[in-house]
């Protein structure tokens, strides 16, 4: 696999800027749910690193679960319109004041079918908080609650997102050169 440095293009949103961020975020959240029953539940795997630090950055009591979905159809870099839950959550979230953490909201459709899945286990309360959201792309209508940032439509990786697999240990979210990456055979 390629050095990061041979397919980076820019970075869009440095470590900083991420950080300070997230940790207004995690006070926002605090604030919101304080007196309530809040579980964050992190769709694998690239919402993994946005929820391990904003979950440092929550001062209240809270718990977490994690939920895998594979998107049918389009190809790597592209979801389809519906998804398939690979990894279901551990805990029941009947009563409970659920939030969706993830790392990006493209399309839309992710989401879209999350929260319909979700909905009929009866939460008391179902909302989403997104590091990266590439509005212009949107497909389905979804409800955003917590967003980081608003990016434009270009492909990007670091911070939990993957080129196929790869890069999401990097600190910050750049943008790929599609002219100089070389995907894997
Ligand atoms: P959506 O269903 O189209 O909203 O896509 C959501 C999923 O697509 C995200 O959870 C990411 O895994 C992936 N994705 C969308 N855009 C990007 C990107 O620019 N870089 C890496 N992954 C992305
Ligand atoms: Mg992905």
């Amino acid at each position: 696999m390629q050095d990061y440095k041979e397919v980076l293009s820019e970075i869009l949103i440095d470590e900083k800027t991420l950080q300070a961020r997230i940790a207004e975020l995690g006070a926002e959240i605090s604030r919101d749910y304080e007196g309530r029953d809040l579980i964050l539940i992190c769709i694998l795997k690239g919402g993994m690193i946005f929820l391990v630090d904003l979950m440092r950055h929550i001062t209240i009591p809270h718990m977490m679960d994690f939920m895998a979905v594979s998107s049918y159809g389009k190809g790597a870099r592209e979801s389809g319109g519906s998804v398939r839950v690979t990894h279901d959550l551990q805990t029941d979230i009947h009563g409970k004041d659920v939030l969706l953490v993830e790392d990006i909201v493209d399309s839309g459709n992710t989401i879209a079918s999350m929260l319909e899945f979700l909905q009929t286990r009866q939460p008391r309360s179902l909302e989403v908080c997104t590091l990266l959201d590439k509005e212009e792309r949107r497909e389905a209508v979804v409800p955003i609650h917590y967003r980081g940032f608003r990016i434009p439509n270009k492909f990007v990786f670091g911070y939990g997102l993957d080129l196929d697999e790869y890069y999401r240990n990097l600190p910050f979210v750049g943008v790929v050169d599609l002219n100089k990456y070389k995907p894997p055979a």
